[in-house]
């Protein structure tokens, strides 16, 4: 699936604003991404990453703003998009991996389930068919696959985090938004599932916005970087530039880990 106009980024976000009553959420975040790339959205606790994507993904409705996406449904506000053809849209271009892997999973159907639940609404019928998907994303997530019956209730907070990535990722979106898919995990489980997703992109051509506390991530994974501070961007650049070199005093805090992100 090619998007509508080729010499158009694939997402534009453009001064999009989100405040909780007087509390800053997000505010005027404009940038764009393009096929293929990764951007990391990176900042302190509480400074408005997994707010920003939640605007981006519809989970909350943005105060002010556009999310303009090029798909083959045109070069469309997401924001201003009819329910129906954003559901459309939700289930087939763009997958979201939640901070807390409970809100993107269903906890009472089985990590098969989950899995297979978006194939089939994307009008997939054979069910040895999605059972043998689902048993290949588990192994690809590095799940046993012998747990493909089991309730998501019973996995760790790190095979859940995991079953997330599978379920979104299987039904080939063209942007993955993803709030802290590395959390909670233990260090050599992290390493192997950066792996993963770094294949993934690559293979793919994936377009993915990362949202991530840990900066060895941020710079592994994504192209460039978006540094938050109390809702707004305060600085942005190539990743490698930013990580190796920041301008602002408050991405430097961050970078010594003076500042806790
Ligand atoms: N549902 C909500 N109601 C009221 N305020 C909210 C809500 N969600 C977020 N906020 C506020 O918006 C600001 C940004 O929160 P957000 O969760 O986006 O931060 P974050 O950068 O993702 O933090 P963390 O790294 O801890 O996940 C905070 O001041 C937070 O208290
Ligand atoms: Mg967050």
């Amino acid at each position: 699936m090619t998007p509508s106009t080729p010499n158009l980024p694939l997402l534009h976000v453009q001064n999009l604003s989100k405040f909780y009553g007087r509390t800053i959420g997000c505010h005027n975040i404009n940038f764009e991404l393009a096929q293929g790339e990764v951007i990391g959205i990176v900042g302190e606790s509480g400074s408005g990453k997994s707010t920003l994507l939640k605007c981006i993904a519809g989970t909350e409705t943005p105060t002010n703003g556009s999310v303009f996406f090029n798909s083959s449904f045109g070069f469309l506000d997401l924001i201003q998009a009819d329910e129906i053809l954003l559901r459309k849209i939700a289930r087939t271009h763009t997958g979201f991996v939640t901070q807390n892997p409970r809100d993107g999973l269903r906890m009472n159907i089985s990590a098969g389930g989950n899995i297979g639940e978006r194939l089939m609404a994307n009008g997939m019928r054979n069910y040895t068919q999605i059972r043998k998907i689902a048993l290949d994303w588990l192994e690809r997530v590095e799940i046993d696959p012998e747990r493909i019956n089991d309730l998501p209730s019973t996995f760790s907070g790190g095979m859940q985090q995991r079953l997330q990535i599978a379920a979104n990722l299987v039904c080939d979106p063209k942007i993955i938004l993803m709030d802290e898919p590395t959390s909670g995990l233990d260090v050599s489980v992290q390493a192997r599932l950066i792996d993963v997703l770094r294949k993934l992109v690559a293979g793919l051509r994936l377009s993915m916005i990362l949202v991530t506390h840990d900066l060895a991530v941020a710079r592994l994974l994504s192209h460039r970087l978006y540094v938050m501070k109390k809702g707004r961007i305060v600085e942005s650049g190539l990743s490698d530039q930013i990580l190796d070199d920041p301008r602002e005093p408050y991405t430097q805090l961050l970078v010594s880990s003076i500042l806790k992100p």
